[in-house]
Parts: structure tokens; C-alpha cells; sequence
């Protein structure tokens, strides 16, 4: 950990907010209340839910706070285990699709890390991992299973919109389904490549453009039909209880990056074998991803 602490981060006001919050964090003992909202509570969310940047990164750490315990006990058999280091909806293998390369001995950054099993199986394999996430109800269970594993690396509370790290200091930056989904990429892109080394790769899995523009909301579903403009396409509210997501078309993404300085490697669309479920989705959705994508993979290198 000493590297980081010395290394990484860019001042000493981000240490002590990461020991601030490292003795503020307990696992959530009243997750039955994941999906409940007094009427009080509601109308606050909805005012903070619209207040400009500081408040869907407010809005969106009150989310996971709430479903972390839930999240983590739903999907905790997918995202284990052998499935670790696994990918998106479909939890396609890495060791099938190679996206980060050989990671022994690399500086390696998750954003969104959650309860960091992608970062814990890298760093036993010789990563030098460390983990950011905005949740501290997330990293207090990321926590608790870096000492079941006994693997220990920085996990530190942030946001990926602004990073309490140094420039180029990560051989690699990546996420999977974390906040390069629910932060605003105008700010985490240009944060991403200002902490990537020349030559660092970017690799992350988020929805893809037709998940949004296709998703009916009303069923809780995908549709054939296209319910929402594609441009402009950007800050997204899907709704109750879930967190806002970001979203733009694929000419945006690509100026984005060029205009950091990154260059895309591939773009994979993933797309399950006939009648491959997920955990993620209804059954009538896995289906439509076969016809049409719900998820994209980013893999950039920093020029
Ligand atoms: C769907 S979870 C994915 C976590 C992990 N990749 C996994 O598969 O378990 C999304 C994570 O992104 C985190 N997150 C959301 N917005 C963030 C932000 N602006 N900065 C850092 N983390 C964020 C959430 O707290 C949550 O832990």
C-alpha cells in the first residue's frame, strides 16, 4: 500500500479523507430497506437527483450506499469465484477475451470497484491494484474480502470525475459496469488518460447506446422500437430507484477520446450464444441482445 500512499496520490487533504472514511465505514445492517423511500426522502432525491453535476454524484453515492448489500448478495455468484475477472452482462471470460493483457507487475486502477473481486484477483496475480469507488458501503465490503482473500491494496473513496491521483502513474485503467457508467464522461475521460502512462491502456464495459434508446421504461424493458432520440444522448434517468447512468453516441465517445489523446483498439460489441441468460437481465432481454447490443467494450491505448 506504502507505494501509492507515496507514489499516487496527489496530496495529503486525499490521505486524510481516505483515513476519515476508512473509519467511517460499516457494512449496512438494514438492507431490507433498499427499495424504500418515505415520501421526505423521495422528494430530496429528486431535488439532488438535478442539481447539476455535485448532485448526481451525490444522488448516485445515497444509491449505492442503499443497494450495496442487496447488489452484492444478488450477483455475488457471477461475480466471484472463477467469474472474477469476467466481463459485462454475460460474464465473458478475460482469459477468453484478453482485453488487459498480461497484468503481473503493472499499476493498475479499477474505477468503480465495488467490492473490488476484478481488482483482488489481478493483484493476486502480481497486479499492483488499487481500487476507487464513490460508495463506502461498497469498499467496506471490498474490505471485508480483501481480508478473507488476504490480498490487501489501496481502496480509496472518490470519485472518477476527480481523481486524488497523480498523472501517469497507471499502466492500466479499467472498469467493468462501474462508473464509467455512472459518471460523466466528459470528466472522467480526460481523468483517465491525465493518471494513464504513455502507451497505458483504457479498457471498460459499459451499456451500449441502443440499451438506452430502446429501453421502455414503463416495462422495465427493451423494445424494438426506438422510444428516445439517439444525439444528444448523454445524461440518462431510467428511473425509481436507479442510479443515473451516462450515455453518447459513438461519434461523441470517439472525439472524447482523440481529444485526450487516446486511441481506440477495438470496440466489442458482446452478444451471447443462442439462449445464454444473465443474472443482469429478464429472460426476453438476454434475448434481444442477441439480435441487438447491450453492451459495448472500450479497449484505448494513451498515445
Ligand atoms: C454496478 S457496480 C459495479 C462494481 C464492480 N465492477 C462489480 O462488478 O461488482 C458500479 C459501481 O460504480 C460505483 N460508482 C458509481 N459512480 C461512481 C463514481 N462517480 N466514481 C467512482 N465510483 C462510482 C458504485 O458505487 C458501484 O460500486
Amino acid at each position: 500500500m506504502r507505494w501509492v500512499r507515496k507514489e499516487l496520490w496527489s496530496s495529503s487533504t486525499a490521505r486524510r479523507g481516505e483515513a476519515r472514511h476508512h473509519r467511517r465505514e460499516r457494512y449496512p445492517k438494514r438492507p431490507s430497506r433498499v427499495f424504500r423511500m418515505d415520501r421526505q426522502r423521495k422528494r430530496k432525491r429528486s431535488r439532488s437527483r438535478t442539481a447539476g453535476s455535485a448532485g448526481h454524484i451525490r444522488y448516485n453515492r445515497a444509491v449505492w450506499d442503499r443497494i450495496s448489500g442487496w447488489y452484492d448478495c444478488r450477483h455475488a455468484c457471477v461475480l466471484g469465484g472463477t467469474s472474477a475477472t469476467a466481463w459485462g452482462l454475460f460474464r465473458v471470460p478475460e482469459s477468453k477475451l484478453g482485453l488487459l493483457g498480461n497484468t503481473r507487475g503493472k499499476a493498475i486502477l479499477e474505477l468503480g470497484c465495488g467490492a473490488a473481486r476484478w481488482s483482488i484477483a489481478l493483484a493476486r496475480g502480481g497486479a499492483r491494484s488499487t481500487g476507487i469507488d464513490l460508495s463506502s458501503v461498497q469498499l467496506a465490503r471490498a474490505r471485508e474480502l480483501q481480508r478473507e482473500s488476504k490480498v490487501r491494496f489501496p481502496l480509496v473513496r472518490a470519485s472518477a470525475e476527480q481523481l486524488p491521483l497523480r498523472d501517469g502513474v497507471f499502466d492500466l485503467v479499467f472498469c467493468d459496469w462501474g462508473a464509467m457508467t455512472f459518471a460523466d464522461p466528459m470528466r472522467t475521460v480526460p481523468e483517465c488518460a491525465r493518471v494513464l502512462r504513455p502507451g497505458g491502456k483504457f479498457v471498460f464495459a459499459t451499456a451500449s447506446p441502443f440499451r438506452y434508446v430502446t429501453f421502455d421504461r414503463a416495462k422495465d424493458r427493451q423494445s424494438r422500437r426506438l422510444l428516445r432520440p439517439y444525439f444528444g444522448s448523454y445524461r440518462i434517468d431510467l428511473g425509481s430507484d436507479a442510479a443515473v447512468e451516462f450515455q453518447l453516441p459513438y461519434g461523441t465517445w470517439i472525439d472524447l477520446f482523440r481529444k485526450n489523446g487516446l486511441t481506440v483498439e477495438r470496440l466489442m460489441e458482446t452478444r451471447p450464444t443462442p439462449g445464454r441468460q444473465s443474472r443482469y437481465l429478464s429472460r426476453p432481454d438476454a434475448k434481444w441482445g442477441r439480435s441487438w447490443p447491450l453492451e459495448t467494450i472500450w479497449k484505448l491505448r494513451k498515445e
